[in-house]
């Protein structure tokens, strides 16, 4: 299994916060948000791992995480993403990457309490997403239920409600997902869809979606990005870290300190 995290982006929806750091970079609680993601992945035993970039950012991403885990035997890629095409574009840039695998791909800016790594571990083939009942379906994919918890159909963003259920960042999909990506049409909006990849699985027969109750935090606008340092604070999300990140951030901070005073002197 390869883990992909989809970090690039524009993050128009947080300018001027995002005039310069990545979103992605932006501080939840005690750490930058790139570790909540990180963190379900690394949980999971996910040793490979590419991030993908804006073109702005990747010296900033490079800084950071550059050899954090290097002695945990966790290696991290980068690519940049010149334009953002999309969500489905992760899985035509990491093609090579990807190689003869299947692949866990998760957003850079969303944050999940609960853990996933038995998920992670235990897929076979095919698909497999997670849906949340949430207050704004018409903000995300959303996928309709029969009363047998049978998926009927996906839409992106549904003008008209169909269901309370929203896909959430967080996508499991075997080998086939490099090619089905790179047959993905743009929508109107100009954008390769990730709604149109779970539609593929889900014509095969061949898409898992699993429901959960802990939160689900999108940290993309100034409300959400408060939200989040609040929930991730008064829940403890940010204790349930792998030890291994926790010992990789407090070693990054110590070395940091040292350069710094040492650049005071
Ligand atoms: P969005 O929040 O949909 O987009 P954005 O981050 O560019 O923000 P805004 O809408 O405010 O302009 O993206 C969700 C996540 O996916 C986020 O972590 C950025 C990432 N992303 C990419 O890396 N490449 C892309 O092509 C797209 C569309 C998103």
């Amino acid at each position: 299994m390869k883990g992909i995290i989809l970090a690039g982006g524009t993050a128009t929806r947080l300018f001027p916060l995002t005039a310069t750091p990545s979103k992605q970079l932006l501080p939840i609680y005690d750490r930058q948000m790139i570790f909540y993601p990180l963190n379900t992945l690394i949980k999971a035993g996910i040793k490979d791992i590419l991030i993908i970039v804006a073109p702005d950012h990747s010296g900033q991403f490079l800084n950071l995480l550059g050899s954090i885990f290097e002695k945990y035997g966790i290696r991290l890629a980068f690519k940049v993403q010149k334009i953002p095409k999309g969500l489905a574009d992760a899985f035509i840039l990491g093609e090579d990457f990807i190689d003869q695998d299947s692949v866990t791909m998760i957003l850079g800016d969303n944050i999940f309490e609960d853990d996933f790594s038995e998920q992670i571990k235990n897929f076979k083939s095919g698909g497999h997403v997670f849906a949340r009942k949430v207050p704004d379906p018409e903000r995300s994919g959303v996928v309709q239920f029969d009363n047998q918890n049978r998926v009927i159909k996906i839409e992106e963003k549904p003008k008209k409600w169909i269901s309370d259920y929203a896909i959430t960042g967080l996508y499991i999909y075997d080998n086939k997902v490099v090619e089905a990506a790179k047959n993905v049409k743009p929508s109107e909006r100009g954008e390769i869809e990730i709604t149109s990849l779970h539609n593929y699985y889900l014509k095969l027969g061949e898409l898992e979606v699993s429901t959960f109750e802990g939160v689900w935090l999108d940290a993309g606008t100034f409300d959400s990005l408060l939200e989040a340092n609040k929930i991730v604070k008064e829940k403890e999300i940010y204790k349930n870290f792998d030890p291994k990140i926790d010992e990789a951030i407090k070693k990054f901070n110590e070395e940091l300190k040292v350069i710094t005073k040492k650049g005071l002197l």
